[in-house]
């Protein structure tokens, strides 16, 4: 008789659509192999905890949750277990307390659903650790290499262009330019496919400099042909024309992203004398009901990393290109940083359609 695998399952990083959708598909397919799926609590927290937080998960737990928003295991995106900040201030390397959770828990693999940070921590531990992993990509940034969608990055595009599609209609009704700043850190795919999906008039991203003059230009040209608004989307990760980062401290000192979108509504009301409006969408865009899409490529990717396991397939990444999942090495997925291609499809759409979206020529030539 084969034994009974027991395989764990965590959510590391910023919760987003999908994950929900990732675990329950990970407890389906798991029937058909006779593995037993334990949902760890918090990330690496809930295997350093003692005793060890997790929870056998079965069809009754998992039931319906494919339409939630965030993760039933909960997440951390911080705390990374080979530096972790000690309440006193200290910084400790408490990998090996991660390690023996895992061997603690009897696991014969794991499965750990994360973007590009948390896969290199995962894959680091299970090295070190002698532990089976198979990963999951989840990223609204979308930047994760060897995949061309990442769990949660079609949602946060849906609440952007939620979002883009009702700031239009003020922007109509009071003769304004909207400015939305979306989430994305370093790289513009939310930016990008929200623009073109929620027709926005400048799109601004990380990859491709911009110039403020020919921002307010374009715009006072849809004035005097007899728009009388505009919309426009920023990614948050933009600089200023000059490359000033734009960021804000919190109270407890960590330093954010946010304020690119105010800095270009201050510019272009300043030289155009029009009036601009500015909404930073934040974290609605992780929190979301997943999409339908979200939701298949959640069930796809749960499917194949159990099968993965069935195979005992380690140190692999499902990933999903050309319309198929497949599985890569994870060092291949994290090696390979995807931002969005100035040369690719999406981006000569928006220039076709006659979206600013950049200095393009400079990058180019
Ligand atoms: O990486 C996902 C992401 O949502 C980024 O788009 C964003 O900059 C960041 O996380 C926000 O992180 P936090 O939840 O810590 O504010």
């Amino acid at each position: 008789m084969t034994k009974t695998k027991r395989i764990g399952i965590l959510t590391s990083g910023g919760d987003c659509g999908g994950l929900n959708a990732v675990i329950r598909a990970v407890v389906r397919r798991a029937r058909d192999y006779d593995m037993e799926i334990y949902g760890i609590k918090g990330a690496t927290q809930g295997l350093m905890n003692r005793p060890v937080e997790a929870e056998l998960l079965d069809m009754k737990k998992v039931s319906g949750i494919l339409r939630y928003g965030g993760t039933i295991l909960g997440t951390v995106n911080k705390g990374n277990p080979f530096a972790y900040p000690m309440p006193d201030g200290s910084i400790v390397d408490r990998a090996e307390e991660v390690i023996d959770g895992y061997h603690k828990l009897g696991l014969d693999a794991l499965i750990g659903i994360g973007g590009d940070g948390s896969l290199a921590i995962l894959r680091r531990l299970a090295q070190q650790g002698n532990m089976n992993l198979v990963a999951v990509p989840k990223t609204i940034d979308n930047d994760l290499g060897a995949t061309e969608n990442s769990i949660g990055f079609n949602t946060a595009v849906t609440v952007a262009v939620e979002a883009l599609d009702r700031l239009t209609y003020t922007a109509i009704s009071h003769s304004r330019v909207m400015i939305l700043e979306v989430m994305g850190r370093d790289a513009g795919h939310i930016a990008v496919s929200a623009g073109i999906a929620g027709g926005a008039h400048v799109v601004l991203i990380p990859e491709i400099p911009y110039d403020l003059d020919e921002v307010c230009d374009r715009l006072m040209n849809r004035a005097l042909r007899g728009f009388n608004f505009s919309t426009m989307v920023v990614a948050e990760a933009v600089k200023t024309p000059t490359g000033e980062p734009v960021r804000y401290t919190n109270s407890l000192g960590q330093t954010l992203y946010g304020g690119i979108g105010q800095y270009l509504g201050d510019q272009i009301s300043s030289r155009t004398g029009m009036e601009s409006r500015v909404t930073i969408l934040g974290h609605v865009q992780r929190g979301s009901t997943p999409s339908p899409l979200d939701r298949i490529l959640g069930a796809a990717f749960g499917v194949a990393a159990v099968d993965l396991i069935s195979q005992n397939k380690y140190d692999r990444m499902v990933a999903w290109v050309n319309r198929e999942v497949i599985d890569v090495p994870i060092a291949e997925a994290i090696a390979q940083y995807s931002a969005v291609d100035i040369h690719g499809t999406l981006v000569r759409t928006a220039i076709g359609l006659g979206t600013y979206v950049g200095e393009i020529d400079q990058l180019i030539s």
